[in-house]
């Protein structure tokens, strides 16, 4: 894995979102994968600057997000299409119709986990992937497990991510405990996976991508698998 090391937060924003712009002026019909959570907020945020100032066009472009919440409304402003609809969809022009999140709202949850990964499959993967890692390790939300879902799925959530993420939600208790996640497969389908990671509070996950070892109890770790992908850090995470 290649590591960039970068100042602060808005750098590690700026080379993210220049790599995704570059992406996307090299090949207007990119495959981007998507991630939520804090740390791609800034990223989003100068993605929709380029757009504004021309230097990249999302009309051409595919997106798959990672995961989403389960069950969740769609106008729920915690579900994941709500936070991409509010960071980005509503400020570029990518056409709704290329847009692929899986369906908080589905009825049949087994069929949309088959249907995303049909049709993520039928695209040939993504050109480029974008994530974020939970403190317990977890990419998407392929949380810490013995054994780890290669297809996407319907997931629980640990008890760690349902307290990381209860800050965004009035309590705990508000935090949907099960979500569609985008499984190892689809995350590896990648020709190349942009990893960010800022904050002191991920130094110590961040040190264990790098200790040499894998360990599904840390399902980033399995990164060092993919022969293409970049870490993106802040210098206080090293
Ligand atoms: P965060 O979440 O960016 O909000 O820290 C990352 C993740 O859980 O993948």
């Amino acid at each position: 894995m290649k590591k960039i090391v970068c100042a602060n937060y808005e750098e590690m924003s700026a080379v993210a979102a220049y790599a995704v712009a570059s992406q996307i002026r090299s090949k207007p019909n990119s495959v981007i994968g998507l991630a939520t959570g804090s740390t791609p907020v800034g990223t989003y945020k100068k993605l929709v600057e380029m757009y504004k100032d021309g230097f990249v066009d999302f009309s051409k472009v595919t997106s798959f997000n990672l995961d989403e919440y389960y069950p969740i409304k769609h106008d729920n402003d915690q579900s994941y299409i709500y936070f991409m609809k509010d960071n980005l969809f509503n400020h570029v022009n990518i056409s709704a119709a290329q847009i692929n999140i899986p369906d908080g709202e589905c009825s049949d949850p087994a069929k949309e986990c088959a249907d995303y990964d049909a049709r993520l499959e039928k695209i040939g993967g993504t050109d480029l992937q974008i994530l974020g890692i939970g403190n317990n390790g977890h990419i998407a939300f392929v949380e810490p497990a013995e054994s780890l879902p290669l297809a996407t799925s319907v997931v629980k959530l640990t008890e760690d991510t349902i307290e990381a993420n209860s800050r965004f939600f009035k309590t705990a208790d508000e935090v949907p405990r099960e979500a569609l996640s985008m499984g190892l497969k689809g995350i590896f389908s990648a020709k190349h996976i942009l990893l960010l990671i800022s904050g002191k509070g991920k130094a110590a996950i961040a040190k264990k991508l790098f200790d040499g070892t894998l360990s599904t109890s840390v399902p980033a770790s399995l990164l060092n698998l993919h022969p293409n992908v970049t870490v993106i850090v802040t210098s206080d995470t090293q």
